[in-house]
């Protein structure tokens, strides 16, 4: 079987509170840290990039309050903000995509540099490097126009070489599942892929009735874990609009009583979405990575076990990355501490790294769950890791490995 791994590497400059970050990621990795600590900072900055490839750049920015909230506020001069991420395609090619905007005199802002090589910068697949909206190199004969306040990959999707990065970066989805929006009556819509909180789910289960009804029985069985006397659910036309209907099972009754999404209890919704986020699949545009943010959200502790299992068994097939504070959660003994990041906040800056060697060990003989040293505030990341963070300074080009 192929690896789930799409993102193998991410590094970020200046992106809200993280200064600077160069994070490895697994088939699953689990961000944890204290509330404010950066862990939907990260997660947010891999959603800009989907973002902004699938709308515009322009409308990722507004949609997040503008450039000055997205790039780290500091004391000295405005900061220009970056992000790079390798990764590796479907047929097993290596790459990198990574760009970084930066602000105009006039308040405007522009990408100062955006490349992407596949295959190295020994140039063995299709590459491109742009300067303030001029190409500078590129594998290709015939370049569409490209102009500085927007990411050329956009325009290059077009062609057939760029086409795969663009697919697999723009088939990265982001979670936050909100069981109020999942409560409404939904309209009709595209249900390829989940939608951030959750307001197209009808449509979804109903795409999976149809093109995936063993993702569905899998949803389902995970779900009746959660929440014992749910037998099913499925998509349920209401006049032009849609909504979830809900079997559950009743003492005495014959046969079960049937539930629309209005009167589902907030957990059942919220574990619906994730569960839905999790096994989603769609045959030509399958998710790439998935990032959900506190799954356990609205959950009784004990449904926690059934959340991991999904989520080590969706992991198989998609990578995902996980947001999390809750000990809850993470009190596996079986857990993996290679999975696992810790985010903390140092005086408003936030780093990421994989677990300090303390609680590595402590996690690898079983002395304690990542969950139990969460609550004793002693889940610490590496600190030698963080130092050798900073000291990679460039998001272009070959980087130290
Ligand atoms: N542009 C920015 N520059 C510097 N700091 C920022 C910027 N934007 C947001 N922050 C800081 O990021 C912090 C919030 O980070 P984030 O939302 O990632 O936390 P979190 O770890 O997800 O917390 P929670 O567990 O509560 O969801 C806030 O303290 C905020 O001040
Ligand atoms: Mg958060």
């Amino acid at each position: 079987m192929t690896s789930s791994i799409f993102l193998t590497r991410v590094v970020l400059r200046n992106y809200r509170s993280i200064g600077y970050c160069d994070v490895r990621l697994g088939a699953l990795t689990y961000l944890v840290g204290a509330n404010g600590s950066g862990k939907s900072n990260f997660l947010d900055a891999l959603h800009l990039v989907r973002d902004a490839l699938t709308g515009s750049l322009d409308i990722a920015l507004n949609e997040r309050g503008g450039l000055s909230e997205v790039r780290r506020r500091s004391s000295g001069h405005p900061t220009n903000f970056g992000i790079r991420l390798e990764f590796v395609l479907r047929d097993g090619q290596h790459g990198h995509y990574a760009f970084n905007v930066g602000t105009l005199a006039n308040r405007g802002y522009e990408v100062q540099n955006e490349e992407c090589y596949v295959g190295g910068t020994e140039l063995h697949g299709p590459y491109f490097g742009i300067e303030r909206g001029q190409v500078k190199t590129s594998s290709e004969d015939f370049f569409p126009a490209v102009t500085s306040d927007r990411l050329a990959l956009v325009a290059l999707s077009g062609l057939k070489t760029f086409r795969p990065i663009f697919d697999a970066l723009t088939g990265m989805g982001f979670y936050n599942l909100n069981p109020k929006v999942m409560r409404e009556p939904q309209k009709p819509q595209d249900g390829r892929l989940l939608k951030p909180v959750g307001e197209n789910i009808a449509s979804v289960i109903g795409h999976l009735e149809r093109s995936a009804p063993d993702a569905l029985v899998q949803i389902q069985e995970y779900l009746q874990v959660v929440v014992p006397m749910i037998e099913g659910v499925e998509r349920k036309q209401i006049g032009p609009m849609e909504t979830l209907e809900f079997r559950q099972a009743m003492a005495g009754a014959k046969h079960p009583w049937r539930f629309t999404a209005q009167n589902m209890s907030d957990g059942t919704l919220r574990a619906l979405g994730v569960l839905t986020a999790l096994f989603q699949r769609n045959p030509d545009h399958a998710p790439t990575l998935i990032g959900i943010e506190e799954p356990e959200t609205a959950l009784h502790p004990a449904a926690s076990r059934a959340l991991r299992e999904a989520l080590n068994r969706a992991a198989k097939h998609t990578q995902i990355i996980v947001t999390s504070h809750s000990p809850d959660l993470m009190d596996d003994p079986d857990l993996d501490a290679d999975t696992v990041r810790a985010v903390i906040a140092e005086g408003s800056e936030t780093h990421i790294a994989p677990l300090d060697s303390g609680s590595q060990d402590a996690m690898k003989q079983h002395l304690f769950s990542a969950g139990e040293l969460l609550r004793l505030n002693q889940l610490a990341p590496d600190p030698e890791n963080i130092l050798a963070q900073q000291r990679q300074v460039s998001l272009f080009g070959e980087i130290e490995p």
